[in-house]
């Protein structure tokens, strides 16, 4: 520190000594750029990749080459099939907050190609998770993996709640359904049930949209939307079913199949076992 003080004390000292000096121009404007760029460095945010430690992206890298290059390409490019589809696709840009997504619902890695990635046990651990996300991180700018403050719901208030019921309702019961149970989508794909899923993967979800779920950018949705999003989606998960049965909560169509099959039929099978067994006071002759 000292020798700083004194290395700039005698360089301003020099400089206000040599002030005509031709010098002297070049010389402040180089400093003031030096400054300006060393300030910058030190106090803007972090950027979306983050300053992953070295070590953490070579272990990412390493994980990489064994689990996921084989679909992804080496150097996560993606691979295309000789008929023009995809192995896997390219993964620079999709950001750290797809793979903790992809890997942490234990969707990735995939066993084999098919229609739809499912949900499953995770086959990394956390540690390793953050070394792949930080692997692709560093690929490419993309969502970062969101700090726990940002999908903590524990502080949303009631009336925020309710608000967040209605961005549901608006922007993904036309594929989860009104209760989150889950939906079917065209060519043999479906939407999940949102019951059960973290926090955290709910935000991810938004954030990076898998598969035929579009993305809800911080434009779309703020992460205040978000959070009250994801506070309703524990709510509705925590409520139990005071109706009983929920007949896969899709409301009046199924509740009236299930009136016309279970009710009606209940009320046919009665009519014919009264037709089948005509009274009994019929079958004796009357004794008086
Ligand atoms: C058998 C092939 C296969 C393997 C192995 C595989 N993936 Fe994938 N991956 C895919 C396919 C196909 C998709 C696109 C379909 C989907 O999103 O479900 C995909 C999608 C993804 C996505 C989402 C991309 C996006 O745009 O949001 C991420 C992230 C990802 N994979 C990461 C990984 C990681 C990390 C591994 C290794 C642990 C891995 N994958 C292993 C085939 C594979
Ligand atoms: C166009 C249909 C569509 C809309 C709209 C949509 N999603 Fe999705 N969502 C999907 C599909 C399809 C998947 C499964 C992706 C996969 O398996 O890779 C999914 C997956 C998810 C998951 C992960 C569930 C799990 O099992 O891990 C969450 C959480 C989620 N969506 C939340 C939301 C929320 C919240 C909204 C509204 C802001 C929304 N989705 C809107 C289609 C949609």
């Amino acid at each position: 520190m000292r020798l700083i003080t004194s290395l700039i004390r005698r360089t301003v000292g020099r400089l206000s000594a040599g002030r005509r000096s031709r010098l002297a121009a070049p010389l402040v404007l180089l400093l003031g750029l030096l400054i300006t760029g060393g300030m910058y460095a030190a106090l803007s945010p972090a950027s979306a990749t983050k300053a992953a430690d070295e070590d953490q992206v070579a272990k990412g890298r390493a994980l990489f080459l064994v689990g996921c290059a084989s679909c992804h390409g080496k150097n996560a490019e993606g691979i295309t099939t000789v008929k023009g589809g995809q192995y896997g696709p390219p993964l620079v840009g999709v950001g750290a907050a797809a793979v903790d997504f992809q890997v942490g619902t234990g969707r990735m890695p995939l066993a084999q190609p098919g229609d739809q990635a499912l949900r499953k046990a995770p086959v990394y651990d956390q540690d390793e998770i953050e070394a792949l996300s930080a692997f692709v991180a560093s690929l490419g700018p993309g969502p970062a993996i969101p700090e726990k403050s940002e999908y903590d719901y524990s502080k949303v208030s009631n009336e925020e709640m309710v608000r967040g019921g209605e961005f549901f309702r608006t922007n993904c019961t036309a594929c989860h359904n009104f209760a989150g149970a889950g939906g079917a989508l065209p060519r043999g794909r479906f939407a999940p049930s949102l019951n059960g899923v973290s926090a955290k993967h709910m935000y991810e979800a938004m954030l990076t949209g898998p598969q035929q779920m579009p993305v809800f950018s911080d434009q779309v949705l703020t992460p205040e939307d978000k959070l009250q999003i994801i506070s309703y989606l524990k709510k509705n998960e925590a409520t139990p079913a005071y109706g009983g049965f929920t007949l896969g909560s899709l409301g009046p169509v199924s509740e009236g199949l299930f009136a016309w099959l279970v009710g009606i039929g209940v009320l046919v099978g009665f009519a014919v076992w009264i037709a089948a067994n005509p009274a009994r006071s019929t079958r004796k002759k009357p004794t008086a």
